[in-house]
């Protein structure tokens, strides 16, 4: 589904013309529909036939408190990677038995927190980190539940950045004889309780043959830990179900769990997916305005630091005017004010444009701004959710005060 439309020539976002929002609010900023955001997330609970399967959010890619509230209201767990994410999830008053703690690299203090706090597992990516969550269980005296996620050691295509299903990732463990060890040793563990595995083998992934191929891994897997007598209450097959950024066309969240759920019709194990992008995406966009033309280069006021994905990947996104003209089109690079030839948006855009004028940048809901920083002493830009004709502020725009709060001048 797609709520940004241009409705008598001008972009709109549900009912909200966005030339208002702009002036009401200014740029740039990221605005996102709350219709979108909810239908996304029900197309994943909606397609599940079996009341027991999940879909976890993945919080990385889009975690402003607001849409987390839409997300949980639609039904969804979530899969965090971090303590910050988990105070997120439990601030929003998410049922912490629907939520996953993914990530290499987990503190001693993240873990006591999702020990405290409940959840349903922690995926464990190496050897270390299963003993290391066993002691800190011991410490709280409350059993830690975990599954094992595995490296399959397949590549689901796609920038080699986002790609982390392949031996010689650092995700996840490739080693079958290890896995197994590793779970057995859980399984007699006083303070474990192994209850799953896990894998995620990456992101904007295209077609289906990953997830297929990884159901197989996982279900060899546990078939064998069965003769150990070690039963499993769920398989999480990760996320990364791909969008359609340019003329890609991905798999729907229906043919995924179709797909899967026919695979797991004679399975015990519930399913569990952490899909991330293809509910966050196409539910928002980046509003900047043309600051200055010069030779090929529209200079606009975001940046960089907002929108990382063209610089870090090459990521493609398109533009297009808010008031729709196309009289004059000519090819355009599309930067930033920020001091490095990488700071661009988009390369080789076409559109009729002028200096003042507002821009959308499209798709933006994922990995934008989750990704922002504050290089060049940049303020984040402000976070606007739309609700039918009715737009509001999700996160203040900061301010350069913000920007000097945590700092002291120690020298003289
Ligand atoms: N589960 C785990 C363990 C993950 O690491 C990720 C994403 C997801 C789920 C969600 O994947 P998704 O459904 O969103 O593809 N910054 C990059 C994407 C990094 C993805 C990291 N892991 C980008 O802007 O393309």
């Amino acid at each position: 589904m797609n709520t940004f439309e241009y409705i008598d020539g001008r972009l709109h976002c549900e009912d909200v013309d966005l030339s208002i929002l702009g002036e009401t609010y200014g740029t740039p900023s990221y605005v996102y529909s709350k219709k979108t955001i909810h239908e996304n997330a029900k197309a994943y609970v909606n397609s599940f036939t079996n009341s027991d399967n999940l879909a976890c959010f993945a919080v990385k890619s889009l975690s402003n408190l607001s849409i987390l509230n839409i997300i949980k209201n639609s039904g969804c767990g979530f899969d965090i990677v971090s303590g910050g994410e988990l105070n997120r999830v439990l601030s929003i008053g998410a049922e912490p038995k629907k939520v996953i703690f993914s990530g290499v690299g987990k503190t001693k203090k993240e873990i006591e927190q999702g020990i405290n706090s409940g959840i349903l597992s922690f995926n464990v990516e190496s050897e270390s980190e299963l003993y290391r969550i066993e002691k800190v269980a011991e410490e709280i005296g409350s059993p830690a539940p975990i599954s094992i996620r595995i490296n399959p050691d397949i590549d689901s295509g796609g920038h080699d950045y986002i790609t982390t299903g392949r031996k010689g990732d650092k995700f996840g463990i490739s080693e079958t004889r290890k896995i197994i060890d590793l779970c057995k040793h859980a399984h007699r563990a006083k303070h474990l309780k192994i209850v799953g595995l896990a894998c995620h083998i990456g992101s904007q992934i295209l077609d289906l043959d990953g997830f297929i191929k990884s159901a197989d891994k996982i279900f060899e897997l546990a078939d064998e830990l069965a003769n150990f007598d070690i039963s499993l209450e769920f398989l999480d097959l990760g996320g990364g179900l791909g969008i359609s950024y340019e003329d890609e066309v991905p798999p729907s969240p229906f043919d995924l769990i179709s797909c899967l759920e026919e695979k797991f019709k004679n399975r015990k194990e519930r399913l569990i997916l952490e899909p991330g992008r293809s509910i966050s995406a196409n539910a928002g966009i980046l509003l900047t305005q043309v600051e200055y033309i010069k030779d090929n280069f529209l200079i606009v006021d975001a940046a960089m630091n907002d929108l990382l994905r063209p610089s870090l990947y090459k990521a493609h996104h398109d533009v297009c005017n808010v008031i729709d003209k196309k009289d004059n089109l000519k090819k355009w690079n599309i930067v930033g004010p920020i001091c490095e030839s990488s700071d661009f948006l988009a390369k080789n855009i076409s559109l009729d444009v002028n200096e003042d004028d507002l821009i959308a940048i499209k798709n933006a809901g994922a990995y934008g701004f989750v990704m922002a920083s504050n290089y060049n002493s940049r303020p984040k830009a402000c976070e606007i959710l739309i609700d039918g004709n009715e737009s509001k502020i999700i996160r203040e725009r900061e301010t350069l005060d913000d920007l000097l709060e945590k700092e002291k001048i120690v020298n003289d």
